[in-house]
């Protein structure tokens, strides 16, 4: 990510959100509320895997008085990779089993170590945040985490009462994403092993102030992140970062960018379908998820001594040993409470076209009913893709369909000889580097054009946002999705705005798409994975793949005067007296793209102004790459800047070539300088229409 010499004044903003998962830190307050807690025992001990599940049984009755609450209170009981549970306790409860001597850890939370304060200077005069401790699991600030607020007015109780009374997060999310961004260097932080190394923020030294308006497993309510923005400005914070659905959250963000605030929302986890990006206003940037340069790998050992090899999160160290192999055609038709697959492994085929989406609940159901079983775990075949499902407890391995194949050909060879097919798997390795094919765009990323505003290219930049591992309670978990994205992006905004303080919010926003990647290491063009998947294109990833050290210096910038927001919105959220309504189409604002969704016969003018934050004397000239179907033309297709002139203003004039209700293409237009130090890139999709009706948004 570059280097980094915050000035001890950079903050950040981060904002809760929850996830799929529930688990819950251990606070100070006693309480009756009975949350989800994990119990960790460690290594597996016993072999039977269910002496395992009648320890924990035991250990459970003891504290709770009977077998009954036990069997009341357990949610999981892990039992493969390692030995512990998850149960639903009150404090008193969960501290009690903390101290039993089996117990490694309840997930206590003491400040994790992602935000220790050692070498920070006191708080910035400028700061005019609160620390509001909270009355349920009280939380604590220091001179990294100098605010904290939470919002629940416009939340479902029963959501709060899933939750922590404080800004304490109880699923882990805004740990996790609040590390991403800003968190402090960590060695040897790993989930069980794997992942190890140091762990740290985009922008490691700068400060956070957090904001908690997500509750329990869903809640976010609108009128709380519209106060909690608020707040933020009027506290002083330099970026706003929000790993959150919506639509952009106007006119909060828009007040906040005027206010000179970078705002970096997520784009969505509804992908790979068109048109499911979220968040997709012209002020912000919004964030698509890539794929990173680690994978882990596991070796599936079959009974007549093959290997194959799949990918898992399985971080056993006790071997399972070998392990009878039971296939089903189908992941869905995996029966519920069959006793026969009890300690054993199933292979199973997911649905060719499924929607990420769509699979994650399959995997879930699929879990649910193997846990009920007492199987072993599962060896899922399905289409590629690089998301590793969390099975909570069980052993998952993905497999593509061809190794799903030979698996199942082994299996039907074996019971035909009257033998029992037998498999191992094995506890995942990490392999990092050049020799994992990325990044790619992670099939559950939203994709563009916007329904709300399809005259934009959105999403704007892609970051990492597949296992990435960060600060969960007092460890490091994997987690993904466009939320761990977006923090990437703050991180990097934060550095920009550190190192170019006078920069506006949309010259931050320009100097990260234009200098975005849009090829791997190996020159190779980034993908999008997808069924099928295909070379990524703007609605993917917008200017591309997020380059840290290329955007501190992009040569050029598109610039936008905050007010023209204002003014293309028609005024609608400003007063009259201080806006020209543009009755105009988005696409001339001076962004750092140029979406036409609706090219028709006659040719169609945009124009944009470049100011130059580079060389004080340089020539940039003009790159077209025309998407296919469309002549484009560059006026003046050279730019001359010196002392006097900073800004120049061009024009890009779109034909159509042929007349055809078309699709979508994809352009690109480049200003190289003569020194070839910069080459300032921005996408481009125009659709040929004849009709005003659209058929293709892909
Ligand atoms: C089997 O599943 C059904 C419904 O899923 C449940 O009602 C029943 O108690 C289960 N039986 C056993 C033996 O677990
Ligand atoms: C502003 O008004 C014009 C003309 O009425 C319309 O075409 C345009 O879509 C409006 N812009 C927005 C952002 O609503
Ligand atoms: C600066 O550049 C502009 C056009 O880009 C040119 O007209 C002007 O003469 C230049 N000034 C100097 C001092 O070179």
């Amino acid at each position: 990510m570059g280097s980094q010499h915050l000035p001890s004044s950079s903050m950040l903003l981060l904002l809760f959100l929850s996830s799929f998962i529930h688990m819950a830190a251990l606070g100070r307050t006693p309480s009756s509320t009975k949350l989800l807690y994990i119990v960790y025992m460690g290594e597996r001990q016993h072999e039977d895997p269910d002496l395992v599940t009648a320890s924990h049984h035991d250990m459970l009755s003891s504290v709770l008085g009977s077998k009954e609450e036990a069997l009341s209170s357990i949610v999981y009981s892990y039992k493969h990779c390692f030995s512990g549970f998850a149960a639903m306790l009150t404090e008193s409860q969960a501290h009690q089993i903390a101290e039993l001597p089996e117990v490694i850890s309840v997930s206590i939370w003491p400040e994790s170590k992602s935000f220790n304060d050692d070498g920070y200077g006191p708080v910035p005069s400028r700061w005019k945040g609160v620390c509001e401790i909270g009355v349920q699991s009280p939380i604590s600030c220091n001179r990294k985490i100098i605010g904290a607020r939470y919002y629940s007015k416009d939340v479902d109780p029963s959501e709060i009462a899933r939750d922590y009374d404080s800004p304490r997060d109880a699923n882990g999310h805004g740990t996790h994403t609040a590390s991403t961004a800003a968190g402090s260097l960590v060695s040897d932080a790993s989930f069980h092993g794997l992942g190890a190394g140091t762990a740290r923020g985009g922008a490691p030294r700068a400060r956070l102030a957090i904001y908690k308006v997500c509750w329990g497993s869903v809640g976010c309510g609108q009128a709380d992140v519209l106060q909690a923005i608020d707040d933020a400005v009027g506290d002083g914070v330099d970026i706003l970062s929000l790993s959150i659905s919506g639509h952009g959250y106007f006119p909060a963000s828009l007040g906040a960018v005027k206010k000179g605030i970078t705002v970096v929302f997520s784009g969505g986890n509804d992908g790979p379908v068109p048109q499911t990006i979220n968040n997709a206003v012209p002020w912000i940037i919004t964030v698509a998820a890539s794929t990173i340069d680690r994978s882990f790998p596991t070796d599936i050992i079959l009974g007549n001594g093959r290997t194959l090899v799949g990918q898992s999160m399985c971080y056993a160290s006790s071997d399972p040993g070998y392990k009878e192999l039971v296939t089903f055609d189908s992941c869905l038709v995996v029966p519920q409470n069959l006793t026969h697959l009890a300690d054993k492994i199933v292979l199973c085929f997911d649905g060719a076209f499924a929607a990420p989406v769509a699979a994650f609940r399959e995997t879930s159901q699929l879990q649910a009913s193997l846990t009920q079983a007492g199987a072993r775990g599962a060896i899922i075949a399905r289409f590629p893709r690089s998301l590793l499902p969390d099975c909570s407890g069980i052993t998952c391995v993905l497999v593509d369909y061809d190794v799903g194949a030979q698996i199942s050909s082994y299996a039907r060879v074996e019971t035909a000889s009257g033998r029992i097919p037998m498999v191992h798997v094995s506890p995942a390795s990490n392999i990092v580097g050049r020799q994992v094919m990325s990044p790619r765009v992670a099939a559950f990323s939203s994709r563009g054009p916007s329904m709300d505003y399809p005259d934009l290219v959105k999403p704007d930049i892609t970051a990492p946002g597949v296992d990435i591992l960060a600060a969960v309670r007092d460890g490091y978990q994997f987690m993904s999705g466009t939320s761990m994205a977006c923090p990437h992006v703050s991180g990097v905004a934060a550095l920009l705005k550190a190192a170019h303080p006078q920069w506006s919010p949309a010259a931050i926003k320009s100097a990260l798409v234009t200098t975005a990647h849009t090829a791997n290491a190996y020159g190779f063009p980034i993908e999008a994975e997808g069924v099928p998947r295909k070379l990524a294109d703007p609605f993917d990833f917008g200017g591309g793949h997020i380059d840290p050290n290329k955007a501190a210096d992009p040569g050029l910038v598109y610039d936008v005067y905050p007010q023209d927001y204002s003014k293309f919105f028609n005024c609608t959220y400003a007063p009259s007296s201080t806006c020209d309504s543009e009755h105009s189409r988005l696409y001339h604002l001076n962004l750092p793209s140029i979406a036409i969704p609706d090219l028709k016969k006659t040719p169609l003018t945009v124009w944009r102004t470049v100011t130059n934050v580079g060389d004080t004397d340089s020539i940039y000239r003009a790159i077209g790459e025309s998407p296919p179907g469309v002549d484009m033309v560059v006026e003046p297709s050279l730019l001359q800047f010196n002392a006097s002139t900073t800004t120049h203003t061009f024009a890009v004039t779109f034909t159509p070539l042929q007349m055809v209700q078309g699709d979508f293409n994809f352009g690109s237009l480049t200003w190289l300088d003569d020194g070839k130090k910069h080459a300032v890139r921005i996408p481009i999709a125009v659709r040929v229409i004849i009709h005003d009706y659209f058929s293709d948004t892909s």
